[in-house]
């Protein structure tokens, strides 16, 4: 019987792992087994998600916990690396651009043990970025690399990836959507929170470039912060964000911006679908609007998911509070074309990734 390890870590690899384990359990008789390195760790941006998800209880909790990324990168290798040799899995998965996923694809690399790359191919080209350079790295050294749009098969062949390791599946992201939607409607989050639908914006934020830097985020906040008086602003803030808040002198008055905890898939899901518009310097986050249909104001310079600026409804912001303003009154007033995608939808974001992702493993393998 196959052996396929799961590799996760971080909020971001959740809802990328559940369709595949599902239609892997679903559909075939290979062994799966579920590694999660505790990269996170805090229930609201951990276990809540393997409950929202349907996801199984991790095989093994590698508790890597918080650090410098050397820290961090380090301590996934060397506590995989038991992990991997201890298993002896036929293929190791592994998601996404967060520091999990390339320590452990080395890790296989080293080892000699055959790893695929979903969410392959993505480029910010920028290399200030942490997740580029994983992205970078992991898609050097995977065997199998799992793409979710013709952008990732061009960057990945302009970079030398032979061509038969490539494979375009289509978002694995808007699986999990697709499927979580229906339970998603049947949240309590927008009465828990006394929110209209359609009557606020979400925002998240917690990338380094937004919030590591003080003049940035002060920047960032007294902006938000004034555009909250036309429209209220749902803020559930990242841990990273929330430490760097508290350290702040801010004397504004932050009161406009509602800020929460962290909230589940399930409720963000739900929260993020009737949103007026949404803010936030998250990649995934450009996807889901993308497809909900949902206006995305970016508060970053670049984007790895340039397909949502193209056929989605993400708007490129920059590091720039007042065309933040602008764009985000133009899309209030009724005023702002956002909306590009095709009538079709953005080709292969259907749900059914996970069923291609199968499919291309019971070729390479030949039997089911
Ligand atoms: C990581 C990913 C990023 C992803 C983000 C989503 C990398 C390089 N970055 O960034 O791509 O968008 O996750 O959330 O892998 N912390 C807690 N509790 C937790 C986890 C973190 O309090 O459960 C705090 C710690 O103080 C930690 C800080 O958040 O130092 C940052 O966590 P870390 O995993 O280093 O990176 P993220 O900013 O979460």
């Amino acid at each position: 019987m196959r052996k396929l390890l799961h590799v996760v870590g971080a909020r971001p690899n959740f809802m990328k792992v559940a369709p595949v384990w599902q239609v892997i359990a679903n559909q075939t008789s290979y062994q799966q087994i579920l590694v999660h390195t505790g990269q996170h760790y805090d229930v609201n941006m951990s276990d809540i998600f393997f409950t929202d998800l349907g996801l199984p209880a991790p095989d093994y909790n590698l508790e890597v916990g918080s650090g410098s990324h050397a820290q961090q990168t380090a301590a996934v290798m060397v506590a995989f690396e038991k992990t991997v040799l201890e298993v002896q899995p036929d293929l190791v998965l592994v998601y996404g651009d967060v520091n999990s996923t390339v320590a452990a694809a080395l890790v296989c690399a080293k080892v000699q043990i055959p790893v695929a790359h979903v969410e392959a191919g993505l480029r910010s080209f920028d290399r200030t970025m942490p997740e580029e350079i994983n992205r970078l790295l992991t898609d050097q050294i995977a065997d199998l690399l799992f793409t979710p749009s013709p952008d990732g098969d061009e960057n990945l062949l302009s970079e030398g990836v032979a061509e038969s390791k490539i494979h375009r599946v289509g978002n694995i992201m808007i699986d999990s959507l697709v499927r979580v939607l229906p339970i998603a409607q049947q949240s309590s989050v927008l009465s828990n929170l006394t929110l209209e639908p359609n009557r606020y914006a979400l925002l998240t934020m917690h990338r380094p470039s937004n919030v590591d830097d003080d003049t940035m985020l002060l920047a960032w906040l007294k902006t938000l912060t004034a555009l909250s008086q036309r429209l209220p602003i749902v803020f559930p803030i990242h841990p990273r964000t929330h430490a760097r808040i508290d350290n702040l002198s801010f004397d504004g008055n932050l009161s406009g911006l509602r800020l929460v905890e962290p909230l589940g898939y399930v409720d963000f899901l739900h929260l993020m679908s009737q949103a007026h518009v949404v803010l936030t310097d998250s990649g995934g986050i450009q996807e889901e609007t993308s497809y909900l249909g949902i206006p995305c104001l970016t508060l970053r310079e670049n984007t790895e998911r340039p397909i949502t600026v193209e056929m989605g409804t993400n708007t490129l912001i920059g590091q720039d509070t007042e065309r933040l303003a602008e764009e985000f009154h133009a899309i209030l007033d009724g005023d702002a074309s956002w909306d590009k995608r095709p009538p079709e939808g953005i080709p292969l974001w259907d749900g059914h990734a996970a069923e291609r992702i199968v499919e291309v493993l019971r070729n390479c393998w030949r039997i089911s």
